[in-house]
């Protein structure tokens, strides 16, 4: 069966995952989903299986995720999947995915997984490094592995009970939504800054442009945090909670400068798609 698989990702978490999934469904296309907020109407996929693959953005949706699922219409769609990956708690977001699509289409998603994978997001919690850092990505691909055999033979997963991920959602989600995209104002660019322009190329929904050789962010920010991740001089901070000064800075070991501008719709699509028929 032809599966289509939608993606978001800010520091490859997400898109590893769901490289590793289409590799072993076989006959799976990858899709971004950012370029897919330029347009207007129903996204329909022609394909049997779909798959939504994203990380978790305080025990939810990022929002352009969000938005995606309110367009999707999964008339012809057998089976439908969601993995979100996320750093520790989040399965929430699963939740929010299935209400949205019972409202667009009166049915819910027939498999859901949560992945924990290494968490991205330095103003909350260190992101891990050396062995601890391989040790969770490994424990991760053996989940996926799992995951890809149970999308296989079409199980039904509903989404896990998790009471805490879900007090979170319902306390703090809507603040986040409401001020995600001018929550850029929270990044700033130190003097170091070699005006290679990374930040602007890798961003997901072209929210940087160079002025003047410096990162100006334009107010409709997701807050996936490839900027700050991507820099290569660490020049970009982010000064909200505990800040990000010192604090590490995370990419997937396989995420590459090309995968970022093939989301963003800078490169060409087709190098995303796997094992196309
Ligand atoms: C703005 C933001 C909020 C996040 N919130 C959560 C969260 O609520 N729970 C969690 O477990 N991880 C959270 N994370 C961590 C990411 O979900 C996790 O690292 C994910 O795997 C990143 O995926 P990516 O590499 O595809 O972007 C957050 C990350 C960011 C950038």
């Amino acid at each position: 069966m032809k599966t289509v698989i939608y993606y978001f990702t800010g520091t490859g978490n997400s898109l590893a995952a769901a490289k590793t999934i289409a590799a072993d469904l076989g006959d799976c296309e990858l899709v971004p989903i950012a370029p897919l907020a330029d347009t207007t109407g129903d996204i329909v996929p022609s394909a049997g299986r779909v798959g939504i693959v994203c990380p978790v953005y305080d025990t939810g949706l990022p929002v352009i995720v969000a938005g995606f699922a309110g367009r999707l219409g999964l008339v012809g769609t057998r089976y439908v999947f969601a993995i979100v990956t996320l750093g520790g708690t989040g399965v929430s977001a699963l939740h929010q995915l299935n209400h949205i699509l019972k409202e667009k289409n009166g049915r819910t998603l027939d498999a859901a997984f949560a992945v924990k994978m290494p968490g991205n997001f330095p103003p909350v919690h260190r992101p891990p490094e050396g062995k601890e850092r391989d040790a969770i990505l490994a424990s991760a691909d053996e989940c996926l592995k799992e995951i890809a055999g149970r999308i296989k033979k079409g199980e039904h997963v509903p989404p896990g009970f998790a009471p805490f991920s879900s007090f979170m959602y319902f306390a703090t989600y809507r603040f986040f939504a409401g001020a995600v995209h001018t929550g850029d104002k929270d990044f700033s660019v130190a003097d170091t800054c070699t005006s290679c322009g990374t930040c602007a190329m890798v961003c997901p929904v072209n929210n940087i442009k160079m002025e003047e050789g410096r990162p100006a962010w334009q107010h409709h920010c997701e807050f996936c945090c490839a900027c700050l991740h991507f820099c290569p001089v660490e020049a970009i901070d982010l000064h909200s909670m505990r800040g990000t000064k010192g604090r590490g800075r995370y990419r997937h070991p396989a995420l590459k400068l090309e995968d970022m501008k093939v989301q963003n719709g800078r490169s060409d699509p087709g190098v995303s798609a796997i094992n196309k028929t």
